[in-house]
């Protein structure tokens, strides 16, 4: 079996785009793989360094994953911050990477453009520590975003270093594994690009269906389509895109008709489309409180992915150790 690796940071609650785009795809590779899942805490920090909400975010995060439906009893699900072989790993990679390299990382530069005032040295070694994450448990395939892919060629980059200094081939290079066809993106509710935990554009995972129909029902459109078959504006096209993807088929064609012929009328498509949301959400939202509930299980679950992760972590670690030549005297 190929070990399959992917993280998600805990900045906040998982949105439709993270279930479509991430979990809904981790869930179906649990069975033929080895997979191990975890929450990026320590990740979150580099942006989010003072979150009062630290330790709710991650716990919603896993409570979201298991809501999901990953299974910790087939996958590893675990938190990053109760692993700490993978810091030590981290600090080992820290030497194999440039200054130069990490500075001209695409994600760093946005980063300290957006955030000039903190342009901390975690920012950026942040894809040291994510391929910390990844060779810990010497990963074959990372399903990961196209935002992500640099970060895993830095990787496959520091693998090919450590292998070479210290002449072994202990380390394989990871692919990076975008689910080909079966990726999904979902757009934002706002008329712009994608759905994001931050740009407030998004559907929760953990949003009631009241407050589902309200977001959908305040989606961005325009005045209406005067011009037959005229291509919609980028605003309406996002409206049908998540539509092709929560909706039945047929529901989808009688809308772009309706909107080819100029009778669409937005707000009869927004409560279709609502509708067809909620059917996808709310059942998960539904275990979503159940778990927040059961507090004693979700910590078992963070304990025993912990446990099972940390067996396969310090085993990797022991090995990195040796071949560097590190022993106790
Ligand atoms: N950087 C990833 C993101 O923001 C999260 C992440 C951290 C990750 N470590 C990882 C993803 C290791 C895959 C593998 O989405």
């Amino acid at each position: 079996m190929e070990t399959v690796l992917s993280g998600i940071r805990s900045t906040g609650n998982l949105h439709l785009g993270n279930y479509y785009g991430a979990v809904r795809n981790f869930v179906r590779m649990q069975h033929a793989n080895n997979c191990f899942f975890f929450i990026a805490d320590y990740h979150s920090l580099t942006t989010h360094p003072k979150s009062g909400d630290f330790h709710t975010n991650v716990r919603q995060v896993l409570i979201e994953y298991l809501a999901a439906g990953l299974n910790p009893e087939i996958s590893t699900l675990y938190i990053q911050s109760d692993v700490p072989e993978i810091f030590e790993l981290y600090l080992i990679l820290n030497m194999l990477a440039y200054k130069g390299e990490l500075e001209r990382t695409a994600s760093f530069k946005e980063k300290a453009r957006k955030q000039p005032d903190n342009i901390n040295a975690g920012l950026l070694t942040y894809p040291v520590l994510m391929a910390a994450d990844i060779l810990i448990h010497r990963a074959d395939k990372v399903p990961v975003g196209k935002d992500q892919e640099q970060h895993l060629e830095m990787t496959r980059k520091y693998v090919r270093r450590f292998n070479s200094l210290y002449e072994t081939d202990f380390f394989k290079e990871p692919e990076p594994y975008n689910f080909g066809n079966a990726l999904i993106k979902i757009p934002g509710l706002d008329g712009t690009g994608k759905m994001g935990k931050s740009e407030g554009n998004g559907v929760f995972l953990a949003d009631e269906p009241e407050i589902i129909r309200k977001k959908i029902m305040k989606a961005v459109t325009d005045a209406g389509p005067t011009i037959p078959n005229s291509d919609p504006p980028e605003s309406v096209k996002n409206l049908f895109t998540i539509m092709e993807i929560v909706s039945k088929p047929d529901t989808l064609q009688f809308f772009r008709e309706q909107y080819a012929n100029c009778t669409i009328r937005y707000g009869d498509l927004k409560k279709q489309l609502a509708q067809d949301i909620i059917e996808v959400i709310e059942p998960i939202g539904k275990r979503i409180q159940e778990l927040s509930l059961d507090k004693e299980y979700v910590a078992s679950v963070a304990k025993m992915g912990a446990e099972k992760a940390r067996a396969s972590a310090s085993k990797t670690l022991s090995e990195v150790r040796k071949i560097i030549g590190v022993k106790s005297l």
